[in-house]
């Protein structure tokens, strides 16, 4: 007997302040119409020097923690690609920060934006096994590129949480996936480096191409077909690239491309940016909580892309009662509540502060959260709960 699993609870943060790209075009001379209308962003969220991947994850977790408690939970998978450290995992971090017990296994994972989906098929096959148990997967990123490069428009940050279980109450996750992984340098970033090393237009081109070849693949192993699916979500390094992913689906599978079946996923990322591992996560959150139809019963059409490169489209059908295990009204007061930044604020940010000499590193007070990283002493990151 198939056992369904799948998600029984998401919830995203992003932190408090952001670059709006119409300053940044105006600050570069640029007509704020590429931005906006060519790449489909309007903001940059940007983390304050105490805050990490680690304060987002906690941020997003702990919502879930509070509502449906920690019972059952033995397992968190940590997924980003801003490792804040070359051994520990981050979710360590997290596990303290939100009073889990010890008896947990903890790990984090790694390939560019596509890791947090390992994860959840990781996590789903592990409750397959047992399910009493529950996962707490994570996926948290902060997206940097270098200052004037022609990424610096798609950067972003923000973290979202799972709770996987069997017999999920929010979304079932298809067994069927379709595979695909090529060794290309269109984005990297190596260990020397903060921000990646990026080929632009090619990575654009191999993300469409890992598209069809997973497409392809979901379909040999006996996917659902096109007209199968009510909404699709994609991996949004900017809402454009969603688009040109939804038009190329739909040549491939010879059928006419309705938008307004991948636009609900768009909103959201448009007003935070790139954020990795977490962007298709956050695609799946914003279709949830801005579809205007119901949704219950219905599936959507995942596609999960990592640079270097590794695609997988898989599916997953909602539940009905599933708006009880989201956070809509949360979500939209994180990202009402936000302020703006100017250029000269959003550069300060830009350069973090990461002690890498590993002298004693305080912080400045600037999360509006309940996390924050206090300082850096010693080589030791020292993370904080306000309310503690
Ligand atoms: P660019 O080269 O500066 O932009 O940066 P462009 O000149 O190609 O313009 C972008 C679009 O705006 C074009 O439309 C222009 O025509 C249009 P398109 O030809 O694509 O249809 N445009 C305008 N539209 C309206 N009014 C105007 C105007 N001017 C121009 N006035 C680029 C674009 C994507 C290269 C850059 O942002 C970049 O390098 N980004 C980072 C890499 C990236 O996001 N790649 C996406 C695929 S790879 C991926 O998703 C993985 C990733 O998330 C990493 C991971 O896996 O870890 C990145």
């Amino acid at each position: 007997m198939v056992i369904s699993t799948g998600i029984s609870a998401m919830s995203f943060f992003t932190p408090h302040r952001y670059i709006s790209l119409d300053t940044l075009a105006q600050h570069h001379g640029i007509d704020p119409a590429k931005f906006s209308r060519g790449i489909g962003q309007e903001k940059i969220a940007m983390p304050g020097h105490d805050e990490d991947v680690v304060t987002l994850a906690a941020e997003a977790a702990k919502p879930i923690i509070d509502q449906f408690g920690a019972d059952g939970i033995d397992t968190i998978l940590f997924a980003t690609e801003t490792g804040i450290d070359q051994s520990k995992s981050a979710g360590i971090y997290v596990q303290r920060l939100l009073g889990l017990p010890s008896n947990l296994r903890n790990v984090e994972l790694k390939q560019a934006c596509y890791s947090a989906t390992a994860a959840l098929q990781m996590a789903c096959a592990h409750v397959a096994r047992k399910p009493d148990r529950k996962v707490l997967v994570i996926a948290s990123d902060i997206a940097r590129y270098d200052l004037d490069s022609s990424g610096e428009a798609t950067q972003g940050a923000s973290a979202v949480a799972m709770l996987v279980t069997a017999n999920p109450t929010l979304l079932e996750i298809g067994t069927v996936s379709g595979l695909f992984t090529e060794d290309i340098m269109d984005f990297w970033r190596p260990n020397h480096r903060r921000t990646p090393l990026v080929d632009g237009k090619y990575s654009a081109l191999r993300y469409l191409g890992a598209l069809v070849e997973s497409w392809r693949d979901y379909q040999a192993n006996g996917g659902l077909p096109y007209d199968g699916f009510a909404q699709f979500c994609y991996h949004l390094p900017f809402s454009r690239m969603g688009e040109k992913a939804h038009l190329r689906l739909a040549k491939e599978a010879k059928a006419e491309a309705d938008m307004q079946a991948a636009l609900p996923g768009m909103i959201y990322n448009r007003q935070v940016g790139n954020s990795y591992t977490a962007s298709m996560y956050l695609a799946i959150l914003s279709t949830l909580e801005n579809s205007e139809s119901d949704l219950a019963g219905k599936s959507l059409g995942l596609f999960s892309y990592g640079s270097g490169a590794t695609g997988e489209f898989f599916d997953a059908k909602v539940v009905e009662g599933y708006q009880d295990h989201l956070f809509a009204p949360r979500h939209r007061k994180i990202l009402e509540d936000r302020t703006a930044l100017s250029y000269d604020e959003y550069v300060a940010l830009w350069h973090a502060r990461n002690g890498e000499d590993g002298t004693d590193t305080p912080m400045p007070d600037e999360a509006k959260g309940r996390y924050r990283l206090a300082s850096i002493d010693d080589n030791k990151r020292i993370y904080v709960d306000r309310t503690a």
